[in-house]
């Protein structure tokens, strides 16, 4: 991550939750001046590239929020001018840092609708893969969507309900966790003019963009709760499995229960493997499995 000098930490402190340690925001400034040029054409590149792409693949509601925002091939955004934008339409903030933050921490950015956006950008030998989040992962994936009312208030949502399962235990966090990677990392959503991306791991990766949708292998499988929440996932291939929803909100209605009990039930009961398609599924597609590895998923 050396290609911009570090940016000057601001480190929020907080001092009115008693004995109850506070932990470091992780908020940095966007450090705009010392992006390279290579910083930007890498921007312009991945732009350019998914913009073509994913008309037809990707759902209005992200590809509105992209136009609206006016991201474009002008170089990587100012995070302080798509705020104006983003604070107008749904109180969304978008906060710098320097990548991935801890469980609490993040959760507490989301549940008070700030967004933390890698402030770094990928090398160009990097356009296709790599292991970590950065600021085309986070700006491009997962901004568009904030301007849309409802998964705004889903995010928010799932910040408070992160905090929640936080102190229930790791177990409640595992079972939060397949939520997002699910939804919002990996959802796809069937719409009148067909099945479609909004799932932000998805439309900031060319390949996926284009296996999610045409590659006979994985399942696609319509959305449930539990399902997702008790459902393992792949980290380091494309997903074996994509859950559809049929709306953002039926997304939002779905998840607004106390999901209390349903970590005491799941609890109980062990987890389903990334491929696993089951009788009660609600099958779009069923899976070729054709490439698959086999080894356990996370
Ligand atoms: N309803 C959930 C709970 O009680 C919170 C939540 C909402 C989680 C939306 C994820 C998404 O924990
Ligand atoms: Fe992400």
């Amino acid at each position: 991550m050396e290609t911009s000098r570090n940016p000057r930490r601001v480190e929020h402190q907080q001092t009115d939750r008693g004995y109850v340690p506070v932990y470091a925001t992780g908020v940095v400034e966007q450090p705009w001046s010392s992006y390279t040029r290579t910083d930007h054409e890498v921007w312009d590149t991945l732009y350019r590239r998914q913009r073509e792409l994913l008309p037809g693949r990707a759902c209005r509601e992200f590809l509105d929020g992209l136009e609206r925002f006016g991201m474009g091939e002008g170089g990587i955004p100012k995070f302080a001018e798509l705020n104006q934008v983003l604070g107008k339409a749904t109180g969304w903030e978008l906060v710098a840092v320097e990548g991935l933050l801890p469980d609490e921490v993040f959760f507490d950015h989301l549940a008070n609708r700030r967004f933390p956006v890698s402030w770094w950008i990928r090398k160009p030998e990097q356009l296709d893969y790599l292991s970590e989040p950065d600021l085309f992962h986070d700006l491009f994936g997962h901004v568009p969507l904030l301007l849309n009312p409802v998964f705004a208030d889903y995010m928010q949502a799932y910040g408070r309900g992160g905090m929640k399962a936080f102190g229930i235990g790791p177990e409640a966090l595992m079972n939060l966790t397949r939520l997002y990677w699910y939804t919002v990392e990996f959802g796809l959503i069937n719409t009148d003019e067909g099945m479609r991306i909004y799932g932000a791991g998805i439309v900031s990766s060319k390949g996926e963009s284009i296996y999610c949708l045409d590659a006979p292998a994985p399942n696609r499988i319509g959305f449930g709760l539990e399902r997702v929440m008790n459902t393992r996932y792949r980290i380091d291939t494309y997903q074996q499995t994509y859950f559809v929803i049929d709306s953002f909100e039926q997304l939002f209605e779905t998840t607004r229960p106390d999901f209390t009990p349903i970590y005491a039930k799941l609890k109980q009961h062990t987890a389903h493997a990334a491929a696993d398609v089951l009788g009660s599924d609600r099958v779009f597609n069923r899976g070729t499995r054709e490439g698959f590895a086999t080894d356990a998923d996370t």
